[in-house]
């Protein structure tokens, strides 16, 4: 009898609805603990943000925002490390919990920081660097989180993933944005940029890999 070449992979279980599930409500527990921040701060003034709640909500949302950007893009390389292809399954959850923060990060910024003042908010997009740099990410998120469907990942074919190419450029700007804060500590700059480099090196590496054994792949044909 002939027996199947392909072998079942690994924890079955991580492709199944519940485990998105899981995934999904456990990424949304930090905006909880914000949540419940902003209820306390609300009944007692003081109590869930401190002194500076407006400033505390934004900074949380943020430092959220950056590590939900690194979690997304840890996934493929996880998955490729532990030779767990089914881990990619749950890329999208984070990737839309990230955007999910960085929005309540900027509607943070525009409620509190900016009183929802029209000028205010375009004077700080012309004349601080940080925030064009955080909007550029903002804005490159949107068209990702639109077409991170299946149906659009059919319909875009191969430009699909030309198109998620983008989530390199805004891990780049999510660094200058937190880079060029006066408010930011290094070591927080330094952690987030080592750990996107680290994870966009490794994708170079093996695109480099890939190129090298195509070409000695075609030069042996020939
Ligand atoms: C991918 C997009 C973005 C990411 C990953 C991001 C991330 C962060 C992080 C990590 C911080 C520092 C938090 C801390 O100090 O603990 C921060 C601060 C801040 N971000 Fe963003 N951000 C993004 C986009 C934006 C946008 C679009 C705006 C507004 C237009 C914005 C406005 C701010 C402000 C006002 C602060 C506080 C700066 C200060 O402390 O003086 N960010 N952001």
């Amino acid at each position: 009898m002939k027996q199947s070449a392909r072998r079942s992979p690994r924890f079955p279980w991580l492709a199944t609805r519940t485990a998105k599930w899981v995934v999904g409500c456990f990424l949304a527990l930090p905006l909880l603990f914000i949540l419940n921040a902003v209820v306390m701060e609300f009944r007692l003034p003081g109590s869930g943000l401190g002194p500076d709640p407006g400033q505390e909500l934004v900074e949380r949302l943020g430092d959220w925002a950056i590590r939900m950007l690194c979690f997304t893009l840890a996934i493929s390389t996880l998955s490729r490390l532990l030779k767990v292809p089914l881990l990619v399954q749950h890329r999208r959850t984070f990737g839309l919990w990230a955007f999910t923060y960085v929005c309540l990060h900027f509607i943070g910024y525009a409620v509190t920081l900016a009183g929802l003042d029209i000028t205010t908010i375009f004077g700080d997009f012309t004349k601080r660097p940080y925030i064009i740099f955080g909007l550029i990410a903002l804005s490159l998120m949107i068209p990702m989180a639109i077409t991170s469907t299946r149906g659009w990942r059919r319909k875009l074919g191969l430009n699909w993933r030309r198109l998620h190419r983008v989530v390199y450029i805004i891990a780049v700007c999510a660094v200058i944005h937190l880079w060029l804060q006066e408010r930011a500590s290094i070591q927080e700059t330094l952690l987030y940029g080592s750990i996107l480099s680290l994870l966009l090196i490794e994708r170079l590496v093996r695109w480099i890999t890939k190129l090298v054994q195509r070409k000695n792949y075609a030069s042996s044909t020939n």
